[in-house]
């Protein structure tokens, strides 16, 4: 049965969302297995743009079913806003979405605790989204302090331990400033129990929903947030967010043996972008003329949950073939390519420098990370608007040597280029390497 994945190879925003959307069509269920509202997913179908962030791309299409795993953080009121964006905007939402009963539920002193942390960090700050993604996985690991969505339905159990939980979290609040706000269980308790009424016709047990999905031969498309290098395991560790955002996190997030993937679509970028902070070798500290600031203004490189300026940087094969390699890809999808048109030369990480010595192999610690120089080689731009185009043989020459020469260095076809937002604005290419 065919399962496949779409999985960002980079640190985010690789616009894997236009990817999930395309491929829906080809399968029966989607899922999201990690993090929580920290995601954000744009899609512009039919020159109308959907902003996600909690929810699964899936759910713009209503035949299809779309599940928000155990392995996501779920904040009760994003999740009612956003379904109530979709049905105004006239998506129909109702059965053929579903929440895990195993969900782990964010709650605002969450946002509170992340908030003081990174306040109090002192220059080693992570710059993390501030939707309290990062403390409700600490929680869940801890098992003493997490809710998971089931609990809300159950408003005596979810009372009992609201009070024992708040008063700890208002303890160790304060502990960490003075100025921290306090919260009231029986107010916090209230406000859930409203939300979770919004909430009840979605939760399901959706793992043994995908299994038995598995079992009828359905399709399933599993949706990662976030990218690879922000993977709590595999990333460029501390800066990174607090689930697996790999492929790694399937198993674990959804309850799908990952044996059942047959197909693996890595997303990568043009070239690099990372929001936040921690290391990035090829990042383009050029100034407000500089070419990093000309990729953030063409490539509208902003933040879709928070808004902020995203870094930008040159393509990072270094940093791309590592994590192909442990998501076990098979293919890859090229995102953003038009963004590059103007450009006179483009350049490719190939090899780091360490310490006076050349690396090829991606270092896992940030800290080493911070110390590698990117080495590259340099290609010549094809400076002419390529948006328009559709198929591979039509990409100016430069282009279609910059797409060859990125299959090559990470050793995988590339099955799909997009040249622009709209789901039309897509090469299927017949597969290059
Ligand atoms: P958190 O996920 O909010 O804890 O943030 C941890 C790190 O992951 C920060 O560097 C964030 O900027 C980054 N991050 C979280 N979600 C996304 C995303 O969807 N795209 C890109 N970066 C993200």
């Amino acid at each position: 049965m065919p399962c496949s994945s779409v999985v960002g190879l980079q640190w985010g925003d690789e616009a894997k969302g236009k990817i999930v959307d395309l491929l829906t069509v080809e399968h029966d269920f989607i899922v999201r297995y990690n993090g929580g509202a920290n995601a954000g997913h744009t899609v512009v179908r039919d020159g109308k743009t959907f902003k996600l962030s909690l929810l699964p791309t899936g759910v713009l299409s209503p035949d299809k079913t779309s599940v928000i795993g155990n392995g996501v953080v779920v904040y009760p009121p994003k999740f009612t806003e956003e379904v109530s964006n979709l049905k105004a905007a006239g998506v129909s939402v109702g059965e053929n979405l579903v929440l895990s009963n195993h969900a782990h539920v964010i709650f605002p002193y969450h946002m509170e605790e992340e908030r003081l942390h990174e306040g109090a960090a002192n220059g080693r700050a992570i710059g993390t989204t501030g939707r309290g993604i990062g403390p409700c996985y600490q929680d869940k690991v801890g098992r003493l302090y997490s809710i998971r969505v089931e609990e809300l339905l159950h408003p005596q159990h979810l009372q009992d331990r609201l009070v024992t939980i708040v008063e700890r979290k208002n303890r160790l609040l304060k502990a960490l400033s003075s100025e921290a706000r306090q919260f009231d269980a029986q107010a916090l308790c209230e406000e859930y129990l409203g939300y979770a009424e919004t909430l009840r016709p979605y939760v399901r047990d959706t793992n043994a929903l995908l299994l038995d999905a598995i079992k009828a031969g359905k399709r399933i498309l599993f949706e990662a947030a976030q990218g690879s290098l922000l993977d709590v395991d595999h990333g460029s560790y501390p800066f990174v967010t607090s689930s697996n955002s790999s492929t790694a996190g399937i198993w674990s997030g959804c309850g799908v043996p990952t044996r059942q993937l047959n197909r693996v679509i890595g997303v990568i970028k043009a070239y690099t972008t990372r929001v936040g902070a921690g290391p990035f070798p090829t990042e383009l500290l050029d100034g407000p003329e500089g070419i990093g600031e000309k990729i953030r203004r063409t490539g509208r490189e902003y933040g879709t949950v928070t808004g902020r300026p995203r870094r930008c940087g040159w393509f990072d094969a270094v940093a791309v073939r590592y994590s192909a390699a442990f998501n076990g890809a098979d293919e890859l999808a090229l995102m953003l390519l038009d963004v590059l048109s103007e450009l006179d030369e483009i350049k490719i990480c190939t090899a780091y420098e360490l310490d006076g010595e050349r690396i090829t192999r991606f270092p896992g610690d940030a800290f080493q990370l911070a110390r590698c120089r990117p080495i590259y080689e340099s290609l010549p731009g094809w400076k002419q608007d390529i948006s328009g185009i559709r198929w591979l043989s039509e990409l100016p020459g430069a282009a279609r040597r910059y797409v060859d020469r990125l299959a090559e260095l990470l050793e995988l076809p590339v099955s799909i280029v997009s040249v622009g937002p709209d789901r039309s604005q897509t090469i299927f290419a017949r597969l290059t390497r």
